[in-house]
């Protein structure tokens, strides 16, 4: 016999509208991201404008609505002048965040032309650790002034005639981190970013802000950072961002652990979500601030020494096993993603979506070559990793209204207490009378039968069962074996689509798409 779970979904029971903006990415001037992952002149696959056509074609099959740029700790020593005018004249210089030669030949202005290619709309991030907030105001008026100042005629005369009119903006990133060049207290990045929010504000009021929150649950700051920060910037910001990785380096948690992932994610939007609540109730404010998870990923850390959690707490550099300081463009924090971890990111895409009343804003870090779902190889070919398919499922299947479930199924025990063995989400797209469940079948061992039970979207039939399983966990996808891990589909028996009843194999990432009737 095999074990059981029913779930039922209701779609009369809203969760919420899945803003499309939690399918988006972010692309860092990181290792490979820029540098042979979106940008390579000469390579056969580069358009006139050195732009990675393979590239862009997979980031349009993932249907990324947004990027993120430039960074990331990255951004913290950015001087975005450097990037902008003619390649030549662009000064060479040391990114100290990540001990790598930036060359700045791909910069602002050829960002923003790739964006377009890529048809996404780009979002920035401002440098609020070591640069001014004058200089987070110049960017505003380099990119969305229409002209006649000393920044919007630069921006044309570097051949832009219409402003960018970008309209996301993260004043700064990871400000709590000790890691972060310019690190601040919370009540000193306050007063900073409500500074540089003002005056970003003057030079376009229709911009969309988002304050730098909590992350790390390892931080002594964690959330007593938020709930500060928000006391002060409430009024100026529309998200607060928050980042969420999860590893199992050297099998640190186990299998199972990492398998629940998930929960912790869970746990901490929520605790975001309580301190965004916190603050509103004290101020007796109407506005409500959304959050932006701004960057969220499996992340084995492969290449960064250090053996436990904790090493990371009060961590200001990172060492790294992959290369040596100063070269440009190293192939650093490129994870090679398996099975498990493809998994494990399908878990975290159903809490994702689990939340989508109030996050309105996920970009999954990052895009390309950087801890990404997609690899290329410089001069080279271009590969689908693991994390590609449950993240392009999501982005596929995951658009519309996110409905109430429930389930109840046997238990497994993790370190985040006892779950049970299958964890789903239902999005209802009303556009084509479609429900969708992802469903993660967490059971090592067995295979379990699924009961959905869908009311309220009157005659439901089950149409297609798409899965992502195998037989070796450590799976990964090579450039030898680019479809080593690949999702399948399994056929939907005709009395399997009218009863509901489906079997998840053991160990699965699944997406059951059912036929329902219009509302
Ligand atoms: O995405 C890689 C790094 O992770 C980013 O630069 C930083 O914001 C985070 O710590």
């Amino acid at each position: 016999m095999l074990k059981k779970a029913e779930y039922l979904a209701d779609r009369e029971f809203k969760v919420g509208e899945v803003d499309e903006k939690v399918f988006s990415s972010f692309a860092e001037h990181l290792g490979r991201c820029i540098y042979s992952g979106l940008y390579e002149p000469g390579h056969p696959e580069a358009d006139e404008q050195g732009f990675r056509k393979d590239t862009l074609k997979l980031v349009k099959e993932l249907g990324v609505p947004m990027v993120r740029y430039p960074g990331g700790n990255f951004v913290s020593c950015f001087d975005w002048t450097d990037s902008i005018g003619p390649k030549e004249e662009r000064p060479r210089r040391m990114d100290y965040a990540w001990a790598s030669i930036e060359t700045n030949e791909f910069g602002l202005d050829e960002f923003v032309d790739w964006a377009k290619k890529a048809e996404i709309e780009p979002m920035m991030a401002v440098n609020l650790g070591t640069d001014s907030i004058r200089s987070a105001g110049y960017l505003v008026e380099y990119c969305n002034h229409p002209s006649g100042t000393y920044w919007s005629d630069l921006r044309i005369k570097n051949g832009h005639k219409e402003p960018y009119n970008i309209k996301y903006w993260c004043l700064g990133n990871e400000m709590e981190g000790p890691w972060q060049a310019g690190h601040l207290s919370a009540e000193d990045y306050a007063k900073k970013a409500l500074e540089a929010a003002k005056v970003m504000r003057w030079v376009d009021p229709s911009i969309k802000l988002i304050a730098s929150g909590s992350s790390y649950e390892m931080l002594s700051s964690y959330l007593d950072w938020d709930r500060t920060i928000l006391m002060e910037l409430y009024d100026h910001i529309d998200y607060i961002s928050t980042h969420a990785y999860y590893m199992n380096k050297n099998n640190c948690v186990g299998t199972t652990n990492y398998l629940a992932s998930y929960k912790q994610l869970d746990t901490h939007l929520k605790a975001t979500q309580t301190a965004l609540d916190f603050v509103q109730a004290k101020t007796a404010k109407e506005k409500t601030v959304q959050i932006c998870l701004d960057e969220w990923n499996v992340w084995n850390f492969s290449d960064i020494v250090f053996n436990s959690m904790s090493d990371l707490i009060g961590m200001t550099t990172f060492k790294m096993t992959s290369a040596k300081p100063w070269e440009v463009a190293p192939s650093i924090l490129e994870e090679k993603y398996s099975l498990l971890d493809a998994l494990v990111l399908g878990g975290l895409a159903i809490t994702l979506l689990q939340h989508v009343d109030r996050v309105k804003i996920a970009c999954l870090a990052q895009l390309v070559n950087v801890i990404a779902p997609i690899t290329t190889k410089r001069n080279g070919g271009i590969l689908k990793q693991s994390t590609f398919y449950p993240f392009l499922h999501m982005s596929q299947y995951g658009r519309g209204e996110v409905v109430k479930s429930v389930v109840k199924a046997p238990k497994y025990e993790s370190m985040y207490g006892n779950l049970p063995i299958v964890e789903a989400v239902t999005v209802y797209n009303p556009d084509d009378s479609t429900a969708t469940v992802f469903a993660l079948n967490c059971d090592q061992e067995e295979n379990v039968e699924f009961r959905a039970e869908l009311n309220h979207f009157g005659s439901v039939t089950l149409v297609q069962h798409i899965v992502l399983d195998g037989s070796d966990l450590e799976a990964t996808n090579t450039f030898e074996d680019p479809e080593n891990v690949a999702p399948r589909e399994i056929a939907v028996e005709a009395d399997e689509a009218k009863s509901l009843t489906t079997v998840l194999p053991k160990l699965s990432w699944n997406v059951l798409r059912y036929s329902v009737d219009k509302q």
